[in-house]
């Protein structure tokens, strides 16, 4: 009895000092989504594509392709601790454009990573080892909310941020960043979004690129360009590649390169994507695909391949490729005409605000403006989710909803 007892008390007492952590800003959103009973709930949290009834979108390309791999009747074996190495070409040759001379002269190294968050952390991981500059990285203000984290929990101490969003006006605050950036210790990282930033939907026009690149190149700082939206911004794929290959055809090369497939692909749950760092010459390159690989193989050993061959599929068949990037423009198009009923609408509702900035920003997000007040506002009384900072996930508003949800942020806003 005593025995039992005092196994009990072990039991209980173990983890007495592992707190209770936090929701995660993005993702507890759909927790709490979830458990709303509500029929009319709406979830704004998470960026991934829903349908115009609110349904996730499973791509024609990505149907086909898993059809073809199982007429295929593909093995399960482990793929290499690097990933499939033609999805791993196929994935920098996306990025960084078909003819790409870094590419043809292998000097681009591509892993396969555990989608776009795997990039980033493998990716810190190795600047956290062999990075020899100034160990800070300095990340956009605001930013994707799980940035900081992943750079922290690869052993970074000093997260640092540069000015970005403009809230009085709404606007990329570019005197803002180019004065931060020139206050940048040299050599130290410098995080960018490559298209559709993420939370404020603004992006650098190509005059403002050339301006942030000069002032990069002023500091010698390292760029690691976090891509997780290509084709998700402007609905062409090379025109959302726009800053990943204008800062190579400048020759700058200190650069890495985070993909991810979740949304362009609509692979969210496969989790694919891939990591490339930019090398000096193709030895160089093999030297760091041989650290990257010593640093994968004890984390997961090796990536999973079913997302990854869909990847493949789509890319390498030219009938498969094109149907894939109708459907890439598709997606970004049905946001496009959202974000202007949206502005409409609420034009009519709560005139008293400006809306128009919802319009002029690009990808899967608004930043809306709203405050934490309404936002709370809208989830007791609306059961509708977003994210604290106001950012609003187009995607998941569709022509049935989007009345309720009008309707709801008049009311909130009301004074
Ligand atoms: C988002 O920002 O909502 C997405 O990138 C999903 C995520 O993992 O946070």
């Amino acid at each position: 009895m005593a025995y039992k007892a005092m196994k009990i008390l072990r039991q209980t007492s173990l983890w007495h000092n592992v707190e209770m952590g936090p929701p995660d800003a993005i993702l507890g959103i759909t927790e709490a989504y979830k458990k709303d009973t509500n029929s009319q709930k709406i979830n704004l949290g998470a960026g991934t594509y829903r349908d115009d009834n609110g349904k996730p979108y499973v791509l024609e390309t990505v149907k086909k392709a898993e059809k073809m791999m199982l007429a295929n009747n593909m093995d399960k074996e482990y793929t290499t601790i690097s990933g499939i190495p033609n999805f791993c070409k196929l994935s920098a040759k996306l990025a960084f454009g078909e003819d790409n001379p870094y590419l043809k002269n292998d000097k681009i190294t591509t892993v396969q990573t555990l989608s776009g968050t795997g990039a980033l952390r493998l990716g810190a991981a190795f600047l956290q080892k062999f990075y020899p500059g100034n160990k800070a990285i300095y990340m956009p203000s605001p930013t994707w909310s799980n940035h900081p984290n992943i750079f922290k929990h690869a052993g970074f101490d000093e997260i640092k941020y540069y000015r970005y969003y403009d809230y009085k006006t709404n606007q990329l605050d570019i005197k803002g960043v180019l004065q931060d950036i020139s206050k940048i210790p040299e050599k130290s990282i410098i995080l960018l979004h490559a298209c559709a930033h993420n939370p404020t939907g603004v992006d650098p026009n190509e005059k403002e690129w050339k301006e942030i690149l000069e002032a990069i190149k002023d500091r010698d700082l390292f760029v690691f360009f976090d891509m997780a939206y290509q084709g998700f911004a402007t609905g062409d794929i090379n025109k959302d590649a726009y800053a990943v290959r204008f800062f190579l055809e400048n020759g700058f090369t200190n650069m890495a390169l985070a993909q991810s497939y979740a949304k362009n692909i609509g692979l969210y749950g496969e989790r694919v994507g891939a990591l490339s760092f930019v090398a000096k010459d193709e030895e160089e390159s093999s030297r760091i695909m041989s650290q990257l690989k010593i640093l994968i193989r004890p984390m997961y050993s090796n990536p999973p391949i079913h997302g990854a061959r869909i990847v493949e599929q789509i890319l390498s068949n030219p009938d498969l490729y094109s149907h894939w990037l109708v459907e890439v423009k598709g997606m970004a198009q049905r946001i496009i005409n959202m974000r202007k009923t949206l502005v409409d609408n609420l034009s009519k509702h709560s005139g008293e605000r400006d809306w128009s900035h919802i319009q002029k920003q690009i990808g899967m997000f608004c930043f809306s403006g709203l405050t934490p007040e309404e936002v709370e506002n809208l989830k007791k009384k609306f059961s509708i989710y977003l994210t604290n900072d106001g950012r609003i996930s187009i995607a998941g508003i569709n022509s049935k909803n989007i009345d309720y949800l009008s309707h709801a942020i008049h009311s909130v806003c009301k004074k």
